[in-house]
């Protein structure tokens, strides 16, 4: 029998919710943590204990819990015009656009509003698809060339873009035509890691395996800035620039999933401009409206836009996809007051000068467990092993006995959990870009 909302919410809760990624079995014994509210950094649970929540959420809370700027100005949308579709128009959507063109370089200034990462991935792929018929005539540029231990997304595109195994593999077969090569992971590189410095050995694989494929079979080669949910693996310096000469060979698009890394994660408002390099397609989410109301863009530039136009007398080409909550009027309403946070407060300086000195104050930790301690900015991961020498991964059950430690220590820390068999051993940090010189104490 249904519960009622007489009962508790944590019998509410065991009864009826099914918890994402989460094991249910016995979950009476150890239930979830109920979260009531949150102010600036910190979160508080049904006990009123508090917590520094250091994963902003699901990487996303980037300006921080209680923001009311942005409460009212959702509320004021709310009152004024609850909702309206992008098959037509609205300000906050065209407002939003524009804000967004103008924070970023002159070739990305097109944008395609999405509720989810999940699903600006997903538009990016169909999108490149769809490029790379209009713009290859004759060829078939299917293909995209992902990354091992990367996460695009739970959709069957995104998924089949993401390199993580134990994600994947109770829903397969996925969509043809997505190949993965290795990530840059200086720690446990098979390429350069007998050499005195990184060769870049893992971007060159990428187009050792276009050429393989065949470079006309191409539409794309997909990559995050700085692997997040997959273990916080940055690109190295070179990487970026490396992939966006080896896509201009090859005629192939490079999208970059900034579903994470976007504005102010890594100490610069976008994970791009840590390189030279441009992408074609950009996807962004999370911290787009520090997670106050679900938005997410795939955004581009006159290159790819224009191919979509035709011409007079040709076949429509147009893009033919419609979202219905997509960028709802008031969670555009909600990212322009984020946004007037997040740049009004700089705050991708404050995760620069805070990551920095994370990063410093943890690899001077003198643990044995400790193998590896990087990141960028308010991204970091430590990679934990119980064997220095041979590295080896510590296990699963000391790394969930870390974690829970950690909360019962009143920080909430996140760690890659069915990225890769047996290597569920990065415990990550990824706070509110508004973390401050208290928690230095
Ligand atoms: C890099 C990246 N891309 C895509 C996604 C999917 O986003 P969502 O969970 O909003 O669908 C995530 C989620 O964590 C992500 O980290």
């Amino acid at each position: 029998m249904a519960k009622t909302t007489t009962d508790s919410n944590r019998d509410l809760d065991l009864a009826h919710l099914w918890h994402q990624n989460l094991q249910h079995r016995n979950l009476a014994d150890r239930p979830p943590l109920e979260i009531v509210r949150g102010a600036g950094y910190c979160v508080y649970d049904a006990e009123d204990r508090h917590y520094i929540d250091a994963m902003a959420g699901l990487f996303c809370v980037n300006v921080g819990y209680g923001r009311q700027q942005i409460v009212a100005a959702a509320a004021q949308q709310m009152a004024e015009l609850s909702y309206y579709p992008l098959t037509q128009s609205h300000g906050p959507g065209a407002r939003l656009a524009a804000r967004l063109a103008g924070l970023l370089p002159q070739e990305l200034n097109r944008v395609y509003f999405l509720n989810s990462g999940s699903e600006a991935v997903e538009t990016a792929l169909k999108m490149a698809r769809q490029y790379g018929r209009l713009a290859h005539p004759g060829q078939n540029r299917y293909k995209f060339i992902a990354r091992h231990r990367g996460y695009h997304g739970f959709t069957f595109g995104a998924m089949s873009a993401t390199g993580q195994i134990a994600r994947k593999q109770a829903f397969e077969p996925l969509v043809p035509g997505f190949y993965h090569v290795p990530p840059p992971d200086p720690y446990r590189c098979g390429f350069c890691r007998a050499e005195s410095a990184c060769n870049l050995g893992c971007a060159d694989e990428i187009e050792r395996v276009i050429r393989m494929e065949g470079s006309e079979t191409v539409a794309a080669v997909i990559a995050e800035p700085v692997i997040g949910g997959g273990g916080i693996f940055p690109a190295p310096d070179g990487y970026l620039e490396r992939l966006r000469e080896i896509c201009d060979r090859h005629g192939a698009l490079l999208i970059l999933d900034e579903v994470i890394t976007g504005f102010g994660r890594t100490g610069k408002l976008w994970g791009f401009e840590h390189s030279s390099i441009r992408p074609d397609i950009l996807t962004v989410a999370k911290g787009i409206t520090s997670a106050y109301l679900p938005l997410a863009a795939c955004i581009t530039g006159d290159k790819i836009f224009e191919a979509f136009q035709g011409h007079a007398g040709a076949d429509d080409p147009k893009f033919t996809q419609v979202s219905t909550f997509g960028g709802h009027p008031v969670s555009c309403a909600a990212a322009l007051a984020n946004l007037d946070i997040l740049t009004g407060e700089r705050l991708w300086e404050n995760s620069a000068r805070m990551g920095a000195w994370l990063l410093d104050r943890l690899r001077a930790l003198d643990s044995p467990s400790i193998g590896e301690v990087r990141g960028r900015g308010l991204l970091l991961g430590l990679e934990l092993v119980s064997d220095r020498a041979t590295r080896a991964p510590l296990p699963e059950a000391e790394m969930i006995r870390l974690v829970k430690a950690m909360r019962d220590q009143g920080v909430l820390v996140g760690r890659n959990n069915d990225t890769v068999p047996g290597f569920s051993n990065v415990m990550i940090l990824s706070p509110p870009l508004t973390l401050d010189q208290a928690t230095e104490s």
